[in-house]
């Protein structure tokens, strides 16, 4: 199995990784096929990502690919994010190996519960969430 550059560099030196305290919104989800989790929060501000962060139980290919994923997001206005595959990831990263696709549907699965939280977060007029309100994985 080979790994490009971009993804042994994103391994290695893994970019926005860590926790937020203020989060505006925060995503978790689990992968149905290997059961690992990931959990990425962000900041939002007049609609813009300002600020994000990923924690992940996940493998190499889930670290590189979540790295690369908050790189990329942020600056993005929540539609622009929204719009982000786990495709445009790995292309960004120069691929994967086929067996470790999987791994990087989860990096656009937790942007995109972040992104939903949020959003739910502000039509309901809810506090920003905290690590309890994140105990319920959902499995993609
Ligand atoms: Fe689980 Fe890669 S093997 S995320």
């Amino acid at each position: 199995m080979e790994y490009t550059e971009q993804v042994m560099d994103h391994f290695m030196n893994p970019r926005n990784m860590g926790e937020m305290d203020d989060a505006s919104g925060v995503g978790t989800v689990g992968n149905a096929k290997c059961g690992d989790i990931m959990r990425i929060y962000i900041k939002v501000e007049d609609d813009v990502i300002t600020d994000v962060k990923f924690k992940t139980f996940g493998c190499g290919a889930a670290i590189a690919t979540s790295s690369k994923a908050t790189e990329l997001v942020k600056g993005m206005t929540l539609a622009e994010a929204e719009k982000l595959t786990n495709k445009m990831v790995m292309d960004a990263l120069g691929g994967l190996p086929p067996v470790k696709v999987h791994c990087s549907v989860l990096a656009e699965e937790a942007l995109h519960a972040a992104i939903q939280d949020y959003r739910d977060r502000l039509e309901k007029g809810l506090a920003p969430r905290t690590e309890e309100d994140d105990e319920n994985v959902r499995y993609v």
